[in-house]
């Protein structure tokens, strides 16, 4: 099968829906939001804060000034409120992120109204794992079930140059949220060529060690509109073939831990203590990368927003504020889900990662 960039990669794999780890058995049975192309959508990403205590590389443009007015990021309140509204709806799957959600305040709050609404069936939370190590325990019982920890380097003065953090708060962090057990504990890694091409063996077989899924991803577009033609951007595919080299990638059909778009591979080696699950989210480059989306996005200041890579959002806040339909907010937003995202040909960066929530 070829891929947009023309090579030969892995064939497409059907991803199981019902294949869910870390769920709740006794959520009440999903109404559904199917949209016009037949996907059900019941994945919301909340994003509490667009303020980060790193400055990734790839989340914020360098000189960054766009920051949301404190008044115009959405209230605790306000949240559940738009959180609730969606369970009505069928959404049943939560992840909640940022910038970095653990600098928000109320943060454990947050997380413990979305987990005690009948209609959540699964929640998540995305860090930068910088102050996961004080807060594990709390997390755990607020209700969040999987965890996603950026992790792109081990390295300290790599992993600081990518981010501006320091690794080693992280790596207590993964260390205190294992110790917890959580149900899931993932950690990403934007593939970032020729800055942390040399730590992806070292976080293979540390993620092996630990049984933690490793997930790769794919630089996706902030400062130029072609990310494609970005000296920085390695394709999933080329990493796959340069693994294959390195030892045994098995794809794992089945296995799709927590409700992301990645493809799973079990990688052996002899230079590995333990074998790895290695995820590959190609946003870029895999073909029907887009068929399988159930999410929806609702950014910090509260606009939602149909698709990480289009523009369109509708302003959620004004409804909220302002006592109008939010439900219907929901509807129009999953009625207005694109088939697909336009980083490859239109999709102009004007809101950075940072703001729309990663
Ligand atoms: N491209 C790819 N992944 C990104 N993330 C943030 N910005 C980008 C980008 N431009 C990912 C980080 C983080 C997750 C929440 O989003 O890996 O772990
Ligand atoms: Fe912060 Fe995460 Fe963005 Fe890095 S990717 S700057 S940790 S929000």
């Amino acid at each position: 099968m070829k891929d947009h960039a023309g090579t030969i990669c892995e064939p497409d794999e059907q991803i199981e829906r019902d294949k869910f780890v870390g769920d709740r058995a006794d959520s009440p049975t999903a109404g559904s939001s199917i949209d016009a192309f037949g996907r059900t959508v019941d994945y919301l990403r909340v994003s509490v804060t667009d303020r980060c205590n790193e400055r990734c590389l790839y989340c914020m443009p360098e000189g960054y000034k766009g920051w949301a007015q404190r008044d115009d990021h959405l209230s605790a309140d306000e949240i559940v409120r738009s959180v609730e509204a969606a369970t009505v709806l069928g959404f049943r799957k939560f992840r909640v992120t940022g910038g970095e959600p653990l600098i928000r305040r109320d943060i454990l709050e947050i997380l413990e109204r979305i987990w005690a609404l009948p209609g959540t069936q699964t929640l998540g939370l995305s860090t930068n794992g910088t102050r996961v190590a004080a807060l594990a325990e709390s997390l755990k019982r607020a209700g969040v079930r999987s965890l996603n920890v950026s992790l792109d380097a081990l390295e300290p003065a790599t992993y600081r140059a990518i981010t501006g953090g320091d690794v080693v708060q992280v790596l207590a962090g993964i260390d205190a949220a294992a110790a917890e057990g959580f149900e899931i504990i993932k950690l990403n890694c934007v593939l970032l060529r020729g800055l942390n091409e040399t730590e992806f063996e070292p976080l293979i077989a540390y993620a092996g060690e630990r049984n933690l899924p490793l997930r790769f991803i794919e630089l996706m577009p902030l400062t130029q509109g072609n990310v494609l033609s970005d000296p920085r951007f390695l394709p999933v595919h080329e990493l796959l073939g340069r693994l294959s080299r390195r030892g045994r990638l098995e794809a794992l059909r089945d296995y799709r831990p927590g409700n992301g778009p990645a493809r799973y591979y079990e990688f052996n080696a002899a230079w590995l203590s333990h074998p790895a699950t290695l995820g590959f989210i190609g946003a870029l480059t895999t073909e029907h990368f887009c068929a399988t989306c159930n999410k929806l996005r609702l950014t910090a200041d509260g606009k939602l927003r149909p698709c990480l890579g289009r523009h369109g959002e509708i302003d959620l806040r004004s409804i909220l504020r302002g006592g109008g339909d939010i439900a219907g907010a929901f509807q129009e937003a999953v009625a207005n889900k694109p088939e697909s995202h336009e980083f490859l040909s239109t999709y102009n960066p004007g809101r950075p990662m940072i703001a729309i929530g990663g």
